[in-house]
């Protein structure tokens, strides 16, 4: 059967997607934020992952605000990039499991999560740069891919308790998955920021940092934060935190926390990076 081995989570800046390109890796300004990856590819490189749940949002390039899918996950063979106009290089595509995707879809939508199946999902930043930085050389170890999207731009937004939720009943279609395959979940997004009006380049450290110690420790008592305070304390596009909490559902209940780490500024947001390692 399927094995959930652990989560992780970081942002997905797109500026990030410049910074690999041009090699910035020890740049001052980078390199706090690239040094929180060797851990994590070094913890993939032992447990070396069939499969990578994705979960992310899309920002205008496969839906757009006249429709806006609550929650899609992608069903193909294949997921190509494109050019979002950030003037970031368009990577190749990445492999997809269309067979387990059907898998999950059926399942959630038997445990009434009435999911948007996508054949066909052009991915934005929101997956491409995760997927530079967990797996930048792209070898043999690659997983391949299950993109997962939730709507964090065009409210109403889900609740956080919904997003908690939805983790829990990808876990249980991810555990009732028949072949022995070791799955990790990726939350994307986040944490802090608002690129737009007012309070453009609003970041909230000390809330970012709540949230990274109670996602591990007791991530219910985050589901009790409404979807205005979340804006409020995170920023606009801080929403994306919603990400984080789909993919802490889908761990066990207890987990271990293998490797995090925290820097501020990147581009206009708070950039956390987390792994935490299921213990069934
Ligand atoms: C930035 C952050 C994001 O999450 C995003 O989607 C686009 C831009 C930023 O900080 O610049
Ligand atoms: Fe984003």
């Amino acid at each position: 059967m399927a094995k959930i081995i652990g989560g992780l989570t970081t942002s997905h800046i797109p500026a990030v997607g410049n910074a690999i390109a041009n090699e910035m890796y020890d740049d001052p300004y980078w390199k706090p934020f690239f040094d929180g990856y060797p851990p994590i590819r070094e913890w993939l490189g032992d447990h070396k992952p069939d499969v990578a749940i994705l979960i992310y949002n899309d920002h205008g390039l496969a839906f757009f605000l006249d429709q806006m899918p609550t929650f899609a996950i992608g069903a193909a063979h294949e997921y190509r990039n494109e050019d979002e106009g950030w003037g970031i290089p368009v990577v190749p595509p990445y492999p997809g499991d269309a067979k387990m995707s059907w898998h999950i879809i059926e399942q959630m939508v038997e445990d009434e999560f009435d999911v948007t199946s996508c054949q066909e999902l052009p991915v934005d930043h929101g997956f491409t740069v995760p997927m530079q930085l967990f797996w930048p050389d792209r070898g043999p170890d690659m997983p391949r891919t299950i993109p997962v999207s939730a709507n964090t731009v065009q409210h109403p937004i889900p609740t956080l308790k919904r997003a908690l939720d939805f983790g829990k009943s990808l876990r249980q279609a991810i555990l009732s998955y028949p072949e022995d395959i070791n799955v990790v979940i990726l939350g994307t997004g986040g944490l802090s920021h608002q690129l737009d009006g007012e309070r453009a380049g609003f970041i909230n450290k000390e809330f970012d940092q709540m949230c990274m110690e109670k996602i591990v420790s007791d991530p219910e008592a985050l589901t009790k934060i409404s979807r205005h305070e979340l804006v409020r304390q995170a920023g606009a596009q801080g929403t994306e935190f919603l990400m984080w909490l789909m993919m802490r559902g889908a761990l066990s209940k207890e987990v271990n926390l293998i490797s995090s780490n925290y820097h501020i500024p990147i581009s206009n947001t708070g950039a956390g990076t987390m792994v935490m390692e299921c213990v069934d």
